[in-house]
């Protein structure tokens, strides 16, 4: 096992791995993202990461969905095409080969949805985002977790993080278990806090520190995965789309909480800064 090395997510950073957009460009050049979440009653997660998708600049955002979010979706995302994955979930993950998907936003864990899943994985070798009930679906089952393709990113919170690896003691046992399992499966963690970690396959660890408890909300991290997803797309690397995608996720959210509070920002507000981060970096 290789030597751990700590980095801080500061401006510099972000800079160096911020790519502006080309003059001499066209959709064609910033790729293919694919949400694929929601099931009924949670079709809002679906949005959020969909809108995130296309507010990061992706050329062209897919949602793949349940029948009952077509019409939700095709007029809340007038700018994202719809792919139907199932009536009120989803049981297909048919996707076309030039697109980066994002898996798990309100998906829900239905046998059916996780049987087609797990297919899906075995079939597929790009790598992936994945969050939320897609990573609760291959929770506690080694070889489930093998299914999951090398450099996928998979972003869980602290609960998602024990469902799939198991309980630490504290957060230094809980940093290293992550180290272990990033080496060992060759993807990329996003383990989401307070201060959001990131540790690559060669075990390098990212510290986070822009966002804030406005946060703290239902439907934030949906958010983050529709970001993560359309930075893939547009060609960076794995190890900078999440440098990237987190700090823009969390700058987004400090501009929100200036102007509406931690208490009222939403999600939603969350998406609608990203053009002001944005504007401040080109
Ligand atoms: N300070 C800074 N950032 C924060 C804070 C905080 N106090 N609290 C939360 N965040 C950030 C996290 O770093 C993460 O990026 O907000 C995001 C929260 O993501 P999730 O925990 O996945 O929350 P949520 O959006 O509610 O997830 C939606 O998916 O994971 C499932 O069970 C979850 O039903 C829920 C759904
Ligand atoms: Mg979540």
């Amino acid at each position: 096992s290789t030597e751990t090395e700590y980095f801080v997510i500061d401006d510099l950073l972000v800079e160096s791995v911020f790519q502006p957009r080309r003059e001499f460009s066209h959709k064609g050049s910033y790729g293919k993202a694919t949400i694929i979440a929601g099931s009924y009653g949670k079709t809002g997660a679906a949005v959020l990461a969909t809108q995130a998708a296309l507010k990061t600049g992706a050329g062209l955002t897919f949602t793949l969905a349940p029948r009952c979010g077509y019409e939700i979706l095709q007029t809340s995302c007038p700018e994202a095409m719809f792919i139907k994955g199932g009536e009120d979930y989803i049981v297909s993950f048919e996707v076309a080969k030039d697109t980066i998907c994002g898996i798990g936003p309100g998906l829900g864990t239905h046998q059916d949805t996780q049987k087609e899943f797990l297919q899906f994985l075995k079939n597929y070798s790009k790598p992936l985002v994945l969050d939320a009930d897609a990573l609760n679906m291959i929770s506690k089952d080694e070889k489930n977790l093998r299914l999951i393709p090398e450099k996928s990113i998979i972003t869980p919170h602290p609960k998602e993080f024990v469902r799939l690896f198991g309980k630490t003691d504290n957060s230094f046992d809980r940093l290293e278990l992550a180290r272990k399992k990033s080496e060992e499966l060759q993807i990329y963690m996003v383990l989401k806090d307070h201060h959001t970690q990131i540790i690559t396959p060669q075990g390098k660890v990212f510290y986070n520190i822009t966002g804030n408890a406005g946060l703290a909300k239902g439907g934030s991290g949906d958010v983050l995965t529709g970001i993560l997803t359309s930075l893939l797309a547009q060609g960076y690397s794995e190890e900078h789309a999440c440098i990237l995608g987190v700090w823009l996720h969390g700058k987004a959210a400090d501009c929100a909480s200036e102007k509406y509070s931690k208490e009222s920002m939403l999600p939603t507000d969350v998406i609608n800064e990203l053009g002001s981060v944005f504007i401040e970096m080109n």
